[in-house]
């Protein structure tokens, strides 16, 4: 087959590699792809909002599966484009992607669903959300509606911190058309996890559950950024709870969806809170997370392109998913100063040497080949892998593997997998 992974993070980089091990696999192309990627395949330089770009790749390259990386694309309706050329798409058209793609659909979604989620108000209106405010306690959730880079989520402890939240979404439009529509939450307490399904529209397999480490500094302090490491499985949500978790938060979703005529294909990741109430999901995602993705395909040994295709075919019933006992940490060595300003063009050494241990993966995000070089060319430079038996192990020579690699201003969290240990 020949398969066209769409995206350029760390994800999509051991998504190629997952996906090179597969004997289904002929040639691999990736839009645009990153210093890693290309050493898999075919980078071709095409962006991955540009729909007809890449469907018009699809169409030239013969290509036989599109795996959607990012939900950008799926959002913008790539998947529904594909579809009508009858090119297989892993990954869900722009309604189901809308779960993602608009945070008041989701809510409405899991309303009626009835997915545990946090009590929730839609307000299109500015003075009518601030009003609202005034006669709340504190703390809460302001939320724009639509996509926002990972930066349109406001936890806000008082009155003021929520005005001024609101403020910047609805009047000065910091987030452009996303903060149009605004949700305002009760904030939920606990402890945080990710669990994600393969699904075919009607049945789904569960993958192990994962957590992401979402802030900039040790501790979870400093600002939100993309993810800065993340593990699994994640003690929090341990094996035993996995179907009954996926009855309450995966199958209400999917048959809802299904019964609306729009079947769900691809991976849903559902973000879920443990509050003392049980799960409540924070948010769906369409795709894989970045940085799970990572600690998961490494896990993983069952052939990812045949289970993507049984999810596009819509035949993944009896299917089953072969996953390693072992553990698994990815931690992400980022550019200092990121997720504000940081520079780029440096040059990387120490990735062969930290790969001499074969439970060690680096997959590569933010990196781009110059000569025979690779050089630094984002926020999120690279994801370190590793397995280990358990996982203090695997954190252990993920560390080991991190600290072989070197690069101007490189920075590391150095606690990654801590929640899960001190469990
Ligand atoms: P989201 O983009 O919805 O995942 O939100 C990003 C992050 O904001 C989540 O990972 C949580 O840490 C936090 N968050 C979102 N919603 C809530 C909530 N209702 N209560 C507490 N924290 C939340
Ligand atoms: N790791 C969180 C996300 O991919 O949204």
């Amino acid at each position: 087959m020949n398969i066209l992974i769409v995206g350029s993070g760390g994800r999509e980089h051991s998504l190629a590699w997952k996906i090179s091990r597969s004997p289904l696999a002929e040639k691999i192309f990736i839009a645009p792809g990153n210093g890693g990627t290309a050493a898999i395949g075919k980078n071709i330089s095409i962006s991955v909002d540009d729909i007809p770009g890449i469907l018009k790749l699809a169409r030239d390259k013969k290509i036989d599966l599109v795996v959607v990386g990012p939900e950008l694309p799926l959002v913008l309706g790539l998947a529904d484009a594909l579809d009508r050329e009858k090119i297989p798409c892993f990954g869900p058209g722009s309604y189901a992607a809308q779960l993602e793609g608009s945070k008041a659909f989701s809510k409405f979604l899991m309303a009626e669903a009835e997915v545990p989620t946090a009590d929730f108000k839609v307000f299109e209106d500015y003075h009518q959300a601030a009003d609202y405010l005034k006669k709340q306690d504190f703390p809460l959730v302001i939320k724009a509606d639509g996509l926002a880079a990972g930066k349109g989520v406001i936890v806000a402890s008082n009155l003021d911190e929520a005005l001024e939240a609101l403020h910047d979404m609805m009047v000065k439009q910091v987030f452009g058309k996303a903060g149009e529509i605004v949700i305002i939450e009760e904030a939920l307490m606990g402890e945080e996890a990710s669990f994600l399904a393969f699904c075919d529209g009607h049945d789904f397999v569960l993958l192990p559950s994962s957590q992401d480490h979402k802030r900039i500094g040790d501790n979870d302090t400093g600002p939100n950024t993309g993810g800065m490491g993340a593990y699994s499985p994640a003690p929090v949500l341990p094996e035993e709870l996995y179907n009954e978790t996926a009855e309450l938060v995966i199958r209400p979703i999917i048959q809802h969806l299904e019964g609306m005529g729009r079947p769900f294909r691809g991976i849903l990741y559902a973000g879920l809170m443990f509050t003392s109430d049980g799960p409540k999901v924070l948010e769906y995602n369409v795709r894989f997370g970045d940085p799970e993705c990572q600690p998961l395909l490494m896990r993983m040994e069952s052939d990812i392109v045949e289970l993507m295709m049984a999810c596009v075919e819509g035949r993944l019933r009896g299917s089953g998913i072969s996953i390693k006992s072992e553990a698994a940490v990815c931690v992400v060595l980022a550019a200092d100063g990121y997720p504000r300003k940081y520079q780029a063009g440096h040059v990387i050494t120490g990735i062969e040497d930290a790969e001499q241990d074969d439970r060690v993966k680096v997959f590569q995000a933010g990196t781009r080949l110059e000569n025979g070089r690779i050089l630094t060319n984002g926020g999120r430079v690279l994801g370190v892998t590793a397995l280990g038996s358990d996982l203090k192990e695997a954190i252990e020579r993920c560390y080991t593997a991190a600290d072989k690699i070197n690069f101007i201003d490189k920075y590391l969290r150095r606690d990654i997998g801590q929640k899960g240990l001190n469990r």
